[in-house]
């Protein structure tokens, strides 16, 4: 899908700005922005360059480089860290086996820490993609990669 259609419905005026980066990354199915996204937005926008990138920079849900169609976000503040003690990020990476800003081989997941996701008394939280997921553990954590391989499983049939 062209640029243009993407944004079609908003103005090109700088409050926009973030709506129109979220929607060319939605759009774009390694989930990221490319430098031809920022330059694309600048001009639209009337903008700089550089305003572009910093604001990019400031959000740590935009991306620079390519990753899975799933991020999960995993909360790295002091009160989820406090009550899981890194189990969660621990047993993530097992489960799928990487590490923190890498994406599994087939592309599915790419595993990030975040800032407090505002659910703080339902910690340990992580999102994937726009989605909260609350009081987690180990099996729940489990169920949920296993729901979600098997959506884009059937997906491909
Ligand atoms: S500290 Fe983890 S959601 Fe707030």
């Amino acid at each position: 899908m062209d640029r243009n259609d993407v944004v079609k419905r908003y103005e090109p005026v700088k409050d926009n700005m973030l709506n129109i980066l979220h929607e060319l990354q939605n759009n774009n199915p390694s989930n990221y922005l490319t430098t031809e996204d920022l330059k694309w937005v600048a001009e639209y926008l009337n903008t700089t360059y550089s305003s572009v990138y910093g604001v990019v920079r400031y959000y740590s849900m935009f991306s620079l480089k390519p990753r899975g169609k799933f991020v999960i976000r995993v909360c790295n503040s002091p009160l989820c860290h406090m009550v899981d003690d890194d189990k969660l990020i621990q047993s993530i990476k097992n489960q799928l086996s990487i590490g923190l800003d890498e994406t599994t081989d087939d592309s599915l997941f790419s595993l990030e820490s975040s800032e407090c996701l505002g659910h703080c008394a339902e910690a340990p939280v992580m999102m994937i993609n726009d989605k909260v997921y609350k009081n987690l553990n180990s099996s729940k954590i489990e169920n949920i990669f296993q729901s979600i391989r098997s959506n884009e499983k059937n997906k491909k049939l």
